[in-house]
């Protein structure tokens, strides 16, 4: 897609889409968003949306949807068995991601859950690029392990690497050596690895994998959540695709796996998920388990509505102009910020931008959580919902110790569709603000901690009264405003 230049020299994302329908938001005072953050125990997932003004927590889910999907929604062919909107979503599986066994779910983690339950026993390893928290969690559920074999440019924050999602391929093949083969069901691959920014595989490293996987007679598993805006990312920056369409690189990527399964909630801007494949092989193996955990064939506990919207998603994910407008918003933000010397990761990616609160919070020890504290003092500033990425939405070890995130970050998602600019540049100005007076910002500790996934419901307090003093601050520069 091209650039829309502007006269003025300014380099200004322009949307190709127009509103049509709108939700109001609100904007509460920061005294009600202090008592929020205080009864949701300092956890921005235990917030209501009522006091939340930018959610930027998620794209999962999201997105916002095209007035086609909403059409499509009202033709959906409600049937248990055998529904007609079943068929058209096998079909648009087929045609954007060229697998002809489609096995749908209701979600991107039911997914990890029968392909785990199907393939995971007690010592499997599953090599990674990178771990997602639900996969990881279902992995090491049934008894296994995973391992996070990237580069280490994939660590460096102020980067200009364009593929820091690159699996190591060095590293895989030791790896493989010294488990066995035999021990390892698969190797996953995650598009736009989440966890460390958004940041894409190269079409090539895909196939070098491939090549591995291959050579030890191992199944490729593609993790597809958020294959569109990787795609898009191989065509901008991977020089063999520069003239390609989005759908000739997504058949290139699903074509090297021998799996794909895929969170709909991101991919196709609707809910719901997938596992497909051309190996029938694999889709008896897993076949059995889609009616005892999700439900028949034909729906795997989706509503037939939902499948609709994700048929219709699967096809815009071929449109350059649906797929890039949440990248190039990432990228005016990141690079904003970036010009202001917040720290954020780099190159801009995916998803959202990332903060770097390891930098932003250095004076906040690891077992502080500094991301944690970060996306609680943003929310309270701004009314801004972002999501901690670091050790919180880390798990405890087998001996219950802590282990510590390689990275600690706040994910501020950019949602397809979903804000204006002027709201951007809120979140920037909000965000330098808070930069400035990082200081303020002090640690927080666990008062409710779930075994499993503890960063969903988990419950924290701030071990100070910072909260208070960075309230004061506000006051002190906005006044009056909220
Ligand atoms: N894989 C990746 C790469 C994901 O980002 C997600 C979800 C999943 C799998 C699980 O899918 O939520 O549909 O069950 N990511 C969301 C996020 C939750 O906020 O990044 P799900």
């Amino acid at each position: 897609m091209k650039e829309i230049k502007f006269y003025s020299g300014e380099n200004i994302p322009l949307e190709l889409h127009k509103v049509r329908v709108v939700q109001k938001l609100n904007l509460v005072p920061i005294e009600r968003r202090l008592e929020a953050l205080n009864e949701g125990g300092f956890n921005t997932f235990r917030l209501n949306t009522n006091d939340v003004f930018l959610d930027m927590l998620t794209d999962s889910g999201t997105n916002a949807m095209s007035d086609n999907q909403m059409a499509a929604m009202m033709q959906a062919d409600d049937a248990y068995a055998g529904s007609q909107s079943f068929y058209r979503l096998q079909k648009a599986v087929e045609d954007v991601l060229g697998k002809k066994y489609y096995l749908p779910v209701h979600q991107g983690r039911a997914a990890e859950n029968i392909i785990s339950n199907a393939y995971i026993k007690k010592g499997s390893i599953v090599p990674m690029n990178y771990h997602f928290t639900t996969a990881m969690a279902h992995i090491t559920q049934y008894g296994g392990k995973i391992e996070e074999l990237l580069y280490d440019e994939a660590y460096v924050i102020n980067s200009s690497h364009p593929f820091k999602g690159n699996m190591n391929i060095e590293k895989l093949e030791e790896s493989i050596n010294t488990h066995g083969a035999k021990n390892i069901p698969f190797i996953r691959m995650e598009a736009s690895t989440n966890l460390i920014g958004g940041q894409p595989f190269s079409v090539q490293n895909l196939r070098d994998v491939r090549a591995i996987a291959d050579k030890y007679n191992i199944r490729l598993v593609l993790d597809a959540s958020l294959i569109g805006e990787n795609a898009f990312l191989v065509k901008q920056r991977e020089e063999e695709f520069k003239d390609s369409t989005m759908g000739e690189i997504l058949k290139t990527m699903t074509a090297l796996a021998d799996l794909v399964y895929f969170s709909a909630r991101k991919l196709s801007s609707s809910r719901g998920g997938g596992i497909c494949t051309n190996n029938m092989e694999i889709y008896r193996e897993l076949e059995a388990l889609v009616p005892l955990f999700e439900g028949f064939l034909t729906y795997g506990g989706m509503s037939v509505r939902e499948m609709e919207a994700m048929t219709v998603g699967l096809y815009e994910t071929l449109d350059e102009s649906v797929i890039s407008q949440s990248p190039t918003y990432i990228k005016y933000l990141v690079d904003a910020l970036d010009a202001k010397g917040v720290p954020v990761i780099k190159p801009a990616g995916v998803l959202g931008a990332h903060l770097n609160a390891f930098d932003i919070c250095s004076h906040i020890p690891q077992n502080e959580y500094p991301a944690g504290a970060l996306a609680a003092a943003l929310f309270l500033i701004s009314g801004v919902r972002g999501m901690e990425r670091g050790s919180v939405s880390n798990q405890r070890d087998e001996d219950g110790n802590e282990t510590y995130a390689d990275m600690e970050l706040v994910r501020l998602a950019v949602p397809r569709r979903v804000f204006t600019l002027s709201q951007i540049k809120y979140v920037e100005d909000r965000v330098v603000w808070l930069y400035e007076n990082r200081h303020l910002i002090g640690g927080l500790r666990f008062v409710y901690e779930p075994p499993v996934l503890r960063f969903f419901m988990g419950g924290l307090e701030p071990i100070s009264d910072w909260p208070e003093k960075l309230m004061a601050k506000f006051k002190e520069d906005f006044g009056d405003s909220l």
